[in-house]
Order: structure tokens, then sequence, then C-alpha cells
């Protein structure tokens, strides 16, 4: 049986830590495709290789093993890269990574694979509009820039990371614009998702409104 649940929305939006719940208390494997795109674009940093050279961007993903584990490990060809993957030299790379379209080709052949015959929950941009356009269970998870900036700090604090408030928003609106308007794939509400605003609720509150409309669709 495969059944898929997808996940779409802008960072900060509470789709990581929603989605992570879901797939814990459903028993759904939990797919991180954001982690996937942060690989490749930290591969393309290791390597040394640049933007324009897509033959060897071509070659290095015909190779490339990323390795998404259940405790939330990910591992790029066999290292353990899940703090590097969110460092600052990957963020500021990542939009034009993203863009290119031969690594969504790939990421998607990949993420449509992982999910063969499985329960999965996938979080990501397209997943509802691109990957799954016939996922089961589909979910736009939105929150106002504002809040979102809000949470962004938060964790930023809590990691030792000092940033201002205007900074944070800054980032995510430039984010949410690059994300929103590239030409492949972009970020948007798929037709027959249901949305949900997370910026006045709880993480609790989230997880079982969605744990809900799985649950009613499976009977
Ligand atoms: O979810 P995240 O913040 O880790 O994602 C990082 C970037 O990866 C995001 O700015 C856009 C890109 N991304 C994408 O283009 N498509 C996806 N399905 C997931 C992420």
């Amino acid at each position: 049986m495969e059944f898929v649940v997808a996940i779409d929305g802008p960072a900060g939006s509470g789709k990581g830590t929603i989605t992570k719940l879901v797939g814990e208390r459903l028993g759904f494997i939990n797919i991180d495709t954001g982690a996937m795109f942060r690989c490749v674009t930290l591969d393309i940093i290791k390597k040394g290789i640049k933007l324009e050279e897509e033959n060897k961007i071509k070659e290095m993903l015909e190779k490339i093993q990323i390795d998404l584990k259940e405790n939330g490990e990910v591992f790029l060809n066999g290292e353990e890269v899940s703090k590097t993957i969110r460092e600052n030299e990957v963020n500021n790379l990542i939009s034009q990574v993203s863009m290119m379209q031969i690594v969504r080709e790939k990421l998607l052949e990949l993420q449509r694979k992982m999910a063969q015959g499985k329960n999965v929950i996938m979080e990501g941009r397209d997943i509802g509009t691109v990957v799954f356009p016939n996922a089961d269970v589909k979910i736009y998870l939105d929150a106002s820039p504002e809040e979102r900036a809000k949470r962004r700090l938060k964790q930023n604090q809590e990691k030792g990371i000092s940033s201002s408030y205007e900074e944070v928003l800054e980032s995510i609106q430039k984010r949410d614009q690059k994300d929103t308007t590239r030409k492949i794939a972009p970020l948007k509400k798929a037709q027959d998702a249901i949305y949900i605003d997370s910026s006045n609720r709880t993480i609790e509150e989230v997880t079982k409104e969605i744990i809900r409309v799985i649950k009613k669709k499976e009977g």
C-alpha cells in the first residue's frame, strides 16, 4: 500500500516540526525534501563546482548518495552532514541550486522512488503540485512573514546565532520571493490542497488537525 501526504509551504511555517510529529504518530516515513536540495548544494560546494558547469553537476548528480535516516540524521555520500547542510554557506547558494532543472529532475526521481510502496509524509515546496500531483492528502501550511521571522529569531537565539528581527524578516521575504517566482516548480498552493495558517495556532493544534484529515481520508 502507498499513502502519500504532501506538505508544502514557506520557510518557518512549521512544516518541518509538524511533519515529523505527524509521521511519528502515524508511523509514516518522514521525507524532508529541503534536506535533499541542501545535500546537492553542499556537494557542489565541496567539489568546488561552479553553477555554470552543468556537465560537472550532471556527473556529480549521477553519483550522489543521499540518505535520510529515521532519526532525522542526513548522510551525503556516506558522511553525516545534518548540521553542515543548515550552515550559511549552503543557505547562500541554495535558491540558485534549487532553480536548476537538472537538479530538480534528479531529486524528483529520487523522491518518487523513496515513496514507492510506502506510507510517507513528504514536505517541501512542490510536493503537491509537481512531485505527487495525485497525493492522497495535500496540505499547504502558511504563516505570516512576521510570525515566521519571530520563530526563526527564536531558533537562532537557541542555537547561539546572533541576528536582529529586521534582518531575519528581510531574509525570509527575499527567500519567499525567490521560491514563489522561480520558473520551475515554484512554491504555490495546489488547487486541491487544504490551506492551514499556523500564525496563531500551536504546533499541537496544527498536528492534530492534519492527523484528523489523514485519518478521515484513510477511512
Ligand atoms: O525546507 P528548507 O528551508 O530546508 O528548504 C531549503 C530550500 O530548498 C528552499 O529555499 C527551496 C528549496 N526547496 C525546493 O526548491 N523544493 C523543495 N521541495 C524543497 C526545498
